[in-house]
């Protein structure tokens, strides 16, 4: 059966997978090795160096390339040296429209590193395409567009944004560490690059950091091997063979994980204590029509803010909260609990993130795998 016609369920167990060329190993051995033997100077078997290639490293490559309908994946050490890589096929005086939603980091990233080499970015609302082609100059080069945006879940429409990327002649990426190949494919939407911290929910396990890049392009997946080998910032061999592990159990955690969001979703927003429940499958959910035609479900991720919008009341329920665990990160199949003001986005100026809705009361949950009731006895205890 050919590669190209497996469905999603398929592809992340076999997508661009073969039994190991040595001994016919079903998962691909963890080729711990930075160097590789030469008859002759250029004579070897496909890999010279493990910064430029690594037989592991291909093996999940491959399997991103199968599980987003790309064609080229390169896998990265975290989800910001894959970001990383995407702006630096940029150059001085260019420009990138972004959403002013997004993960901390990312502006982080773009605001304290990149604007020092020349690059300039405009963080827009992009649920409305005019403001978008409002934001973008002669010198706009990249949208960067996150869906379901972290931690306010507003959903943006991809094929909108692609087609004024298009008129535009400008990239677009897609940050789809959130909503996974399981729930949307923004390649298959019209987008250029689709990027991932598989840190999350590729690995699954919250045991690696890694990130992922995945185009359809040969030339702009060249001129990214090219900065992935010369800037350095590869997957090692053993994160990349725990994400590769981690992929082949995606969709049947993606099924859960969307089960189990949508039961704590519908409990907190019938708690009397809660003022606000941000999640795109409700129906009220602003862009809940968009969500429905891009995506195959709504996931895991929450967030809401309890009646009252306290801080203090923010971090009792966080504190008290047993089974959720209060840490960093998300999209592993334990349940986490988050504050963004203080953790995840503490790194965005208050009034910056205030404008997007990431208020001091609000608290982020990724819901995990575990017994539905277990989490929603937890929540009951931790919200009184
Ligand atoms: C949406 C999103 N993008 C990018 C990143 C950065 O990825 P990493 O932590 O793997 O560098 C994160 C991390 O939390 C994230 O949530």
């Amino acid at each position: 059966m050919g590669e190209k016609t497996l469905k999603f369920n398929s592809k992340t167990i076999h997508g661009g997978q073969q039994p190991d060329k040595a001994y016919g190993a079903v998962m691909p051995p963890i080729y711990q090795t930075s160097t590789y033997a030469q008859t002759t100077p250029g004579g070897h078997k496909g890999y010279e160096y493990s910064r430029s290639a690594n037989p592991t490293r291909t093996a999940l490559e491959n399997s991103l390339a199968s599980i987003e309908n790309g064609t080229y994946g390169l896998a990265f050490a975290s989800g910001l040296a894959a970001i990383d890589a995407v702006i630096k096929l940029l150059g001085p005086g260019d420009e990138v429209v972004s959403t002013n939603d997004l993960y901390g980091g990312s502006y982080r990233l773009f605001k304290q590193i990149f604007e020092k080499y020349g690059i300039k970015f405009n963080f827009v609302g992009m649920q409305d395409t005019d403001t978008i082609e409002a934001a973008i100059t002669g010198n706009t080069k990249l949208i960067w567009v996150e869906t379901p945006t972290n931690p306010m879940m507003n959903i943006i429409d991809i094929k909108a944004v692609a087609a004024v990327a298009k008129k535009h002649n400008v990239l677009l990426a897609v940050d789809n560490t959130f909503a996974t190949p399981y729930l949307q494919t923004p390649l298959d939407l019209g987008a250029d690059v689709v990027m991932h911290s598989a840190t999350k929910y590729l690995g699954g396990h919250s045991d690696v950091v890694a990130g992922a890049l995945v185009v359809k392009n040969k030339e702009l997946a060249d001129q990214l091997y090219f900065i992935q080998n010369a800037s350095g910032a590869v997957c090692g061999p053993m994160d990349s063979f725990l994400i590769l592990r981690g992929i082949k159990t995606l969709h049947v955690r993606m099924q859960r994980h969307c089960e189990n969001g949508e039961a704590i979703a519908r409990y907190l927003e019938n708690h009397p204590k809660i003022e606000k429940v941000y999640w795109p499958g409700f129906e009220s959910h602003p862009n809940h029509e968009v969500a429905k035609s891009q995506m195959n479900g709504y996931g895991g991720m929450i967030s809401f803010v309890s009646k009252g919008s306290s801080y203090k009341e923010a971090i009792k329920i966080v504190e008290r909260l047993k089974l959720f665990t209060l840490a960093e990160s998300l999209g592993g199949v334990e349940s986490l609990a988050g504050h963004p003001a203080s953790m995840t986005h503490a790194s965005i100026p208050k009034d910056e993130r205030e404008k997007s809705g990431v208020v001091d009361a609000l608290i982020r949950l990724s819901v995990g795998i575990e017994d539905k009731d277990d989490l929603i006895a937890d929540l009951e205890q931790a919200i009184g």
